[in-house]
């Protein structure tokens, strides 16, 4: 009976289930769309949330309207397990922080942790108030139309994880907005070329937090290397103890390197005080301050260094000034 019915199955998914060729899509082109959503499908931790926003002075959230816009939903159940940590610690810290009003959009698409269904909503808490809306064709989306108003028109802070494939679009939306937010993004973004501008313009900063162990829709811990970012500023920033900024001569010889070009590169965060040429630094010192403590950023490009005719992992230029 088995046999027949898997047979039967067979025979009809044959029949209905068009080829790639029919889908216009290429194998690859298939396999790297499921790879963009495994790669979006990480969900913050409550605990990793709670610990980089209790370090910003609560005043800072005082009578503002937050906005979760990177698939933040709430369940109207009051399900801890279907509601994002942000919108959870919002929710539940609303009065705490004296938020004015709290706004998450729920992300389109039938992937995800929080099983909020096909249909992008918008949840609204005004007070005691708290409305769900289903606008007609609102895709939740951070870019969709009636996002990017909410983003201009009603928005203090944006606060998120948003999706990782999107992240360039992502930054540009928010940074372009003015808003004040505090976002997890990859940690290699202070050397990524489409990042670089915004830290060597000062337009963000790191947070206090990394941000390495996420659930994935399984809710089973997963691993990535992520990092709090901000344009709101920290205080004494405890990592600026990471940075070793010594003269040159003090640096140990493993940790500097002339490159083919004669670029000087400098490892495990040792910074040189008194060298007045542009040196090369991987993402570490930048999440650490670096540029709050005299140096800057040279140039937008990632810099590929060449040692005796071997191509070595990106970095960026910085210079003292
Ligand atoms: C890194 S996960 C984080 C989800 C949630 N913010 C959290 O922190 O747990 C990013 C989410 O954004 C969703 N997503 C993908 N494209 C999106 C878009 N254009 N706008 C909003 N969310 C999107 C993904 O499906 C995924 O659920």
């Amino acid at each position: 009976m088995e046999r027949h019915q898997s047979e039967q199955e067979n025979q009809y998914m044959k029949t209905i289930t068009p080829t790639l060729e029919e889908r216009g899509v290429s194998r690859k082109e298939l396999l790297q769309q499921a790879q963009q959503i495994d790669n979006d499908e990480f969900y913050t931790r409550y605990e990793d949330v709670e610990k980089e926003l209790s370090m910003y002075s609560k005043f800072i959230w005082k009578d503002k309207v937050v906005f979760c816009n990177g698939n933040d939903a709430v369940d109207d159940d009051n399900d801890k397990r279907r509601t994002s940590a942000f919108a959870l610690y919002f929710l539940n810290n609303f009065n705490v922080l004296g938020l004015k009003k709290l706004i998450c959009t729920h992300y389109v698409g039938n992937v995800g942790l929080f099983n909020q269904g096909p249909t992008g909503y918008v949840f609204i808490k005004d007070g005691f108030n708290e409305i769900r809306e289903y606008p007609p064709k609102f895709t939740g989306s951070f870019d969709d139309p009636l996002s990017l108003k909410i983003l201009h028109e009603d928005t203090d802070i944006v606060c998120s994880n948003p999706p990782f494939s999107r992240a360039a679009d992502y930054w540009r939306l928010i940074i372009e907005s003015g808003k004040k937010f505090l976002i997890i993004s990859n940690i290699t973004n202070p050397i990524t070329p489409a990042f670089i501008p915004y830290f060597r313009e000062d337009k963000v900063w790191a947070g206090y937090n990394r941000v390495d162990e996420y659930l994935n829709q399984k809710r089973e811990i997963v691993r990535a290397a992520g990092s709090w970012y901000t344009n709101i500023p920290i205080k004494d920033r405890p990592k600026y103890n990471h940075l070793k900024i010594v003269p040159l001569k003090e640096i140990p010889e493993k940790y500097k390197t002339m490159d083919d070009k004669k670029t000087l590169l400098v490892d495990h965060c040792h910074i040189p005080s008194d060298y007045k040429k542009p040196f090369a630094v991987s993402a570490r010192p930048i999440l650490n301050g670096l540029l709050e403590k005299g140096y800057k950023i040279v140039n937008d490009n990632q810099y590929f260094p060449y040692v005796n005719g071997k191509k070595c992992f990106g970095r960026v230029l910085v210079k003292k000034v």
